[in-house]
């Protein structure tokens, strides 16, 4: 009998995550002997729980809040693009070896590709906030040979901060939110990172899109509310719109396809999401 192959996402909290169900499904419709399962990590155990893990033959895993970046001094290997990042999301054992990567900004752009368009080396791009998900998709971007991407932050010293730091090299500018809102018609991609827009600021906007440009594409990270009220209002103005749950689907279908060799269904594992976020 072939031993099943065990995956999981360790976490601290980890009982929302949406990724289990996810992959799980996956496995089953695919006829894979494999199962996903969640880990609650706190901290202190981080360092014994990945040798745990390695120890009782788990093959891959993903990583979420908080240890993304503390996991880093525990893997054998690190992918350049999560290196540059500083943030781990997907961990794949190769000959014994724990090898880490960072599949969010790749899967922010495969969702953007599958619902807008494949070539994006001439947008002008205006990412907002610059945390660390807005770190992960500007690097991502740029690696990919994007190179007119600004972002705007309330503190603008954090956006060049990220530029400054990023080892791929565009044409970009740190802006506060009223220089942003001044030339926003210049912009045809639009990416809304920061936390507004969640429970409980559901009505806030990071910036007003007054001077949006209505061809251009608006994204917001945010799935939950499904759509944001930056997200209404860009469709207001015209815009084509898109929520995150793309990118949580992409960077999850990226690290299936790490740590098995098969792409998972895409539509299917957005239904299997959309129906557990009820
Ligand atoms: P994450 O890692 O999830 O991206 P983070 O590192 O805490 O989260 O970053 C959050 C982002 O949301 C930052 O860009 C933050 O702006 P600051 O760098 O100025 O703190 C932004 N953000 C959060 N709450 C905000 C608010 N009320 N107004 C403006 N920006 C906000």
């Amino acid at each position: 009998m072939l031993t099943m192959k065990l995956y999981g996402v360790i976490g601290d909290p980890i009982g929302h995550s949406l990724s289990p169900v996810m992959h799980n499904r996956e496995f089953k419709e695919l006829g894979m002997n494999a199962h996903y399962h969640p880990f609650h990590i706190k901290g202190a155990d981080l360092e014994t729980a990945i040798k745990g893990m390695k120890a009782i033959g788990v093959e891959g895993f993903n990583i979420t809040i908080p240890h993304k970046t503390a996991i880093i001094p525990y893997l054998d290997q690190i992918d350049p693009l999560a290196q540059a990042i500083g943030a781990i999301n997907t961990v794949v054992r190769e000959n014994d070896q724990w090898i880490g990567f960072n599949t969010d900004g790749e899967g922010f752009m495969r969702a953007l590709q599958a619902e807008w368009k494949e070539e994006l080396e001439n947008e002008r791009v205006l990412i907002i906030g610059a945390g660390g998900a807005a770190k992960a998709i500007f690097y991502t971007l740029l690696s990919k040979g994007i190179k007119h991407v600004d972002i705007c932050n309330r503190t603008v010293e954090r956006a060049l901060n990220l530029i400054n730091s990023c080892p791929y090299k565009g044409y970009s500018s740190a802006l506060s939110f009223a220089e942003a809102e001044d030339k926003l018609n210049e912009y045809t991609l639009v990416i809304q990172t920061t936390s507004i827009g969640m429970y409980p600021k559901i009505d806030q906007s990071p910036l007003s899109l007054a001077r949006l440009n209505p061809q251009a594409f608006v994204s917001d990270i945010i799935y939950n509310p499904f759509q944001t009220a930056f997200l209404k209002h860009a469709e207001s103005q015209g815009a084509q719109i898109q929520n995150g749950l793309g990118m949580f689907v992409f960077q999850g279908a990226l690290a299936f396809e790490k740590w098995t060799g098969k792409m998972p269904n895409i539509e299917r594992m957005t239904e299997t999401v959309i129906r557990q976020l009820g």
